[in-house]
């Protein structure tokens, strides 16, 4: 009750204070607030900046230039700004500041939602140290479509799986709501909605989702990171179902306002606004104004229709001055809660903790866990004493391996594989690139890297693509190795030596030929700073891999959208048809749900990752075969450690529904945990099971719990699961 009349009054005097502020604003004051404008990279602050602060036309700058240009921005605002209203200054702090950890769908293959909220915590500190207090993180779009570059910053393909990791995300950067917590900043859950649905993978395309995947599949991340507390939203840049998402009152007020009760604040993407001209939605720049603000987008990110026309607008009643009121008071309450008006702007800290010690331990930790093996025939972890050819573009690319997203990574604190591997091996360490980068196709260079697989025991080949090649802007139409690597991976192959391929990529590649080349296939994503001290430690066994595929691999991009939770056809494959002979006459029982030039099965199936150890999971037990709507029932199974490794499991739960009033997925992902056993030690993991697990949400985004028969799944990937049915009963 104490806590209850704490949290009362806190939000009364956050509200006071913010009444207090917006009593003394004019109306061109608190347009201001909702434009965010975009600054410098240096140490100066140019000066129509300073004006527009000086004049109250700007309430957030996003990359806002060094922390000695920051703290004069901040100066000049609370000393010389109309109301002294701090600025908001965000930053895409992604997967890292300037320790840079893997890429966020290399979190999510970790599966450990306490990795992930420490990694986010420690880019919000190092951010926060530098005068930063709003990251554009964490990217919650399911991504099904690995063309699409911006995958990389996904947290892969499940809605259960993107809203557990999102939300520990938002939890990272902010604590448990918005506070001005020393090393807290403001989190934003990106892009409100639909953008990881782009049209044939290519970015800023246009996105068409029936109401039903928006609401079971698109949704759910958001509605998590609302419920986690997340500070504010961003709107994407593509529309949904013809209208844009910057423009959309159904989901920017009804849904996310009206329905789930959100009181941060949104803004928009760099320049969406001004861009649904392009889209054929918008006549002009006053009509992007109109048609935002009275969607309820609070904050103008770069493109300055609120600056030009918010104002004319209210006058000629285009636009109710209470949406303008509502924007502001958003704004200024989380500028409220962050503290800014408190903060006293000292500069740059004496002593910061950016790039520590400590800082890089987790980072290591996140990038081993992150890491999925997805091959390995007896050949990890290496043995002692071998001649070891490290060789491929990867192998020591410090740039490459942070991925994309790392705007202040400090290139000189990275440490390569290479680098690793010889501080662990020594001499016994032979390198040769053999390809200068993952796009080059000169292959003059792969005959000294045959030569220093030929002088050795065992090759490690380093493989993937560079940075550049994922993430904003950067899809592509094929996901092979790029280059010539295919080409040096045959070659150096063909010695008969073994291979363990480490892939390092922004995205799930196809590799279906070159599989059976290698013994070993480690996937370690864009692994960050600590990548080559995982990699090492992981290929010698001093850890175990314990990664597990958040997306699903393809065995070729013709397969895409390939994804686990998929909707079953009338017509389920026959696997027979794969390769029929010439002549074959027409049959229905051959008219299946398949291909006829490539399997129906992925490369590698959603969950899937090895260890060094072997596990045995039970058969699950269920506390009762029946449930009611009101009850929950609980569903045991033992978890082992049979091998000689200490190690980890990702245990997973998923449900079908069997019948419903809307087609159900094949299964979903309900539930996972992540247990990490001692060599020949047993545990039991049980998982509860009631409405929350068992509903599903109509084409109106009403929760509907019908009754009959659901199976739950558990196991260690999508595609290796026991199961065991029960009924939900006694449903009006
Ligand atoms: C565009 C990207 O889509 C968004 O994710 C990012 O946060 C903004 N640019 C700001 O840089």
């Amino acid at each position: 009750m104490l806590m209850f009349h704490n949290a009362l009054f806190a939000q009364n005097s956050v509200d006071q204070r913010v009444e207090e502020i917006m009593s003394k604003m004019t109306l061109d004051q608190k347009i201001g607030q909702m434009i965010q404008i975009t600054s410098t990279s240096g140490d100066e602050v140019p000066d129509w900046v300073r004006d527009a602060i000086k004049e109250g036309r700007v309430g957030s700058i996003l990359n806002a230039g060094t922390p000695t240009a920051i703290e004069q921005l901040q100066h000049l605002a609370i000393k010389e700004g109309p109301n002294k209203i701090p600025l908001i200054i965000g930053r895409d702090v992604i997967h890292g500041y300037k320790t840079i950890f893997p890429i966020p769908l290399g979190q999510a293959a970790s599966w450990n939602k306490e990795l992930v909220e420490k990694g986010a915590n420690i880019a919000g500190i190092e951010a926060y140290e530098e005068g930063i207090n709003w990251t554009f993180a964490p990217m919650i779009d399911v991504s099904r479509d690995p063309r699409w570059g911006r995958i990389a910053e996904s947290l892969g393909e499940d809605p259960y799986l993107t809203s557990v990791l999102g939300a520990a995300m938002v939890k990272g950067f902010q604590g448990d709501q918005l506070s001005d917590e020393e090393g807290r900043i403001a989190a934003c859950a990106k892009h409100f909605v639909g953008y990881g649905a782009t049209e044939n993978g290519k970015d800023y395309n246009a996105v068409s989702i029936p109401d039903y995947h928006l609401w079971n599949v698109y949704l759910p991340p958001f509605k998590a990171a609302v419920d986690a507390g997340v500070g504010t939203f961003m709107t994407a840049f593509n529309d949904i179902n013809g209208v844009p998402a910057s423009a959309n009152t159904f989901l920017l007020k009804d849904v996310l306002r009206d329905d789930w009760g959100f009181e941060g604040f949104v803004v928009s993407d760099w320049e969406s606004m001004s861009q649904m001209m392009n889209q054929g939605y918008s006549e002009d720049l006053k009509d992007v104004a109109r048609q935002s603000a009275n969607a309820r987008l609070d904050m103008e990110m770069v493109s300055a229709s609120y600056q030009k026309h918010l104002k004319e607008l209210i006058e000629e009643g285009e636009v109710d001055v209470e949406i303008v009121n509502t924007a502001v008071r958003n704004i200024l309450r989380s500028k409220v809660q962050l503290g800014l008006f408190d903060k006293k702007y000292k500069g740059v800290p004496k002593k910061s903790t950016i790039l520590s010690d400590t800082h890089k331990a987790d980072a290591k930790a996140m990038a081993i866990e992150s890491v999925v093996m997805l091959k390995n025939n007896e050949l990890l972890p290496l043995k002692e004493a071998q001649k070891i050819a490290v060789i491929g573009p990867l192998a020591n690319a410090p740039a490459e391996q942070i991925g994309t997203w790392s705007l202040d990574a400090v290139i000189e604190d990275v440490i390569t594989p290479l680098t690793s591997l010889k501080e662990m091996y020594g001499d016994k360490i032979l390198y040769a690139e053999g390809l200068k980068n993952s796009r080059d196709m000169d292959t003059s260079s792969i005959k000294e890297a045959v030569d220093v697989a030929k002088q050795s025991d065992v090759v490690l080949m380093f493989v993937g693509e560079d940075a550049i090649l994922s993430g904003e802007g950067h899809s592509r139409a094929f996901i092979t190795l790029p280059g010539a690597q295919e080409t040096l991976i045959e070659e150096v192959a063909a010695t008969g030596k073994k291979v363990v391929m480490v892939v390092m990529a922004g995205r799930p590649l196809t590799f279906d030929h070159i599989e059976n080349k290698v013994d070993a296939i480690l996937y370690a994503w864009h692994p960050g700073t600590m990548g080559g001290p995982a990699l090492a430690d992981l290929i010698s066994g001093k850890v175990s891999p314990t990664g597990k595929l958040p997306v699903t691999f393809p065995r070729t991009v013709g397969q895409v959208p390939l994804y686990y939770a998929y909707l079953e056809s009338g017509r389920p494959a026959n696997p027979d048809m794969l390769g029929i002979p010439t002549g074959t006459p027409l049959d229905p029982v051959g008219l299946s749900n398949n291909y006829l030039d490539v399997s129906i099965t992925p490369a590698y199936a959603f969950g899937f990752g090895l260890t060094y150890s072997d596990f045995i999971i039970s058969k699950p037990k269920l506390s009762s075969a029946e449930i009611t709507a009101t009850e929950t029932i609980t569903l045991e199974v033992s978890v082992k450690n049979s091998g000689s490794v200490d190690a980890a499991e990702v245990v997973q739960l998923y449900i079908k529904d069997h019948v419903a009033s809307t087609m159900r997925p094949k299964k979903e992902l309900k539930g996972f945990e992540k247990v990490t056993l001692n060599a020949g030690e047993e545990k039991v993991v049980t998982f509860t099971i009631g409405a929350d697990q068992l509903s599903f949400l109509d084409r109106n985004g009403k929760t509907l719990l019908e009754s009959g028969k659901f199976t739950a799944y558990v196991g260690n990937s999508s595609d290796n699961l026991h199961e065991v049915s029960f009924t939900l009963k006694n449903l009006k």
